[in-house]
């Protein structure tokens, strides 16, 4: 396997007007439809804003040969291409097994990298990790109480750093108290994708009331290029959310998750996945698993979130750092032997070309905003039970934040690697 950078894409980029016209459109959403929105707004900017003027797409090319076993969802039909991700060998006790042909003989067996079709494309990890990454560092497209630092402003801060167990750590300012707003980091990648599996290792994330952190993928001219929020809630949740948020035209069949070959306990925000008439509230799926998002997630000592994006769909998998499958640990990836995913989105309703294309990788940390900030009342969500205006005293997360820096010592990313897979076989 090499890597091979293939001619630099040119980025378009939208003319003022239009960035105003989007992000107006957007805000006149956000005021209906507050929660929902939030993440969408700061997908608006992230596709109009300037990120830089070419991305190098960057892909693998693996020595012929490999393909076959673990073909990942070819486009040919039936055979040795069931759908990775809908019908996995060996756990599917409910859904039975539509595909009898599927070759999973050789795929069953954890760690026979020989077997696996996916190879490593791009890695990002240890002294290197943020090289590379794009900083943001202007406004928060989402409205929330943040400052986001370049990259030298970040480490001159501390709050970016490769720290001793060669982890990529991402933090808040904890300075006690602050006018307003607090330094945080936004890093997007340089690098584009179409497709393909991103592996996201993570033994800690931002978590408490008040922050709003994510990792997630979006594609150009939102909502054109669709979005995939692969990890991400508020405040003290502790159940992640999936979300895809695309143009008018992606829909899923049912809200039952089990009938879509999926684990999640319920599917968030409705079966139109379309920004513009689903009050943006997108497709979301959320984890049945509490120890998926936040304190309980970093106690439990944190673990792995898969995307996976080829023909039959859209799937995200989640593994708690005591199970995450060896085929991962080795670098061999096999999808097919992970059981369901937790969220799904079939190809059938949705054609994961047409709506997302173009992807880069964001990690972020806000606090409040359209999202952390429109439900600092509210209660009755796993893991926040009790509502942060009660919990904390304070009647508005903005004075909350600005008064109580020690608050957010856990507001952190700790991440050990991302890593993009790809295949020579048809996605
Ligand atoms: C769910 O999996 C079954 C068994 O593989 C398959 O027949 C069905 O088409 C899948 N449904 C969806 C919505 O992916
Ligand atoms: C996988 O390969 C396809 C085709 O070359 C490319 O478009 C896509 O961006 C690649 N995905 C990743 C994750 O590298």
């Amino acid at each position: 396997m090499r890597l091979a950078n293939a001619a630099p894409l040119v980025l378009l980029l939208a003319a003022d007007t239009t960035s105003a016209n989007l992000l107006k459109r957007a805000s006149g959403f956000a005021a209906r439809h507050t929660k929902g929105l939030a993440r969408d707004l700061r997908v608006a900017f992230g596709g109009v804003l300037p990120r830089s003027d070419a991305q190098q797409v960057i892909y693998c090319k693996s020595s012929a040969g490999a393909a076959a076993i673990n073909d990942p969802g070819s486009s040919g039909g039936s055979g040795s291409s069931a759908a990775p991700g809908s019908s996995p060998s060996g756990t599917s006790s409910s859904s039975g097994k539509g595909s009898t042909t599927k070759g999973s003989k050789t795929a069953s067996a954890p760690g026979a990298t020989a077997s696996s079709v996916w190879q490593l494309a791009q890695s990002y990890s240890g002294s290197t990790f943020f090289d590379g990454w794009d900083f943001w560092d202007t406004s928060d497209p989402t409205h929330g109480v943040v400052d986001y630092l370049s990259e030298s402003d970040g480490r001159a801060a501390g709050l970016v750093e490769v720290n001793s167990a060669g982890n990529a750590v991402m933090r808040v300012e904890t300075t006690p108290t602050v006018a307003s707003v607090r330094k945080s980091i936004r890093i997007t990648t340089q690098a584009s994708f179409n497709g393909g599996l991103v592996i996201m290792d993570s033994v800690h994330m931002p978590t408490g009331c008040g922050t709003w952190p994510a990792f997630w993928s979006n594609g150009p001219n939102w909502p054109q290029g669709g979005e995939i929020d692969i990890v991400e809630g508020v405040n003290d949740y502790t159940n992640n959310q999936a979300t895809i948020h695309t143009d008018p035209g992606c829909a899923l069949t049912t809200d039952n998750p089990a009938a879509l070959n999926a684990t999640a306990s319920a599917v968030t925000g409705g079966t139109d996945c379309a920004a513009a008439t689903s009050g943006n509230q997108g497709c979301g799926m959320r984890d049945p698993s509490d120890v998926s998002f936040g304190a309980a997630f970093n106690s439990n000592g944190g673990g792995v979130y898969v995307m996976q994006w080829i023909s039959s769909g859209i799937s995200v998998w989640f593994f708690q750092a005591s199970s995450v499958p060896s085929d991962i640990q080795n670098g061999a990836p096999q999808p097919k032997t992970w059981g369901l995913p937790m969220a799904h989105w079939p190809a059938s309703d949705c054609n994961p070309w047409k709506f997302f294309f173009d992807h880069v990788a964001i990690f972020d940390t806000t606090l409040c905003g359209d999202w952390a900030g429109s439900v600092w009342t509210s209660s009755g969500i796993p893991g926040q039970e009790q509502s942060c205006a009660t919990r904390t005293g304070f009647s508005t997360c903005e004075a909350f934040v600005a008064a109580s820096g020690a608050s957010f010592n856990e507001a952190y990313w700790e991440v050990r690697s991302v890593k993009f897979y790809n295949t020579t076989s048809p996605l």
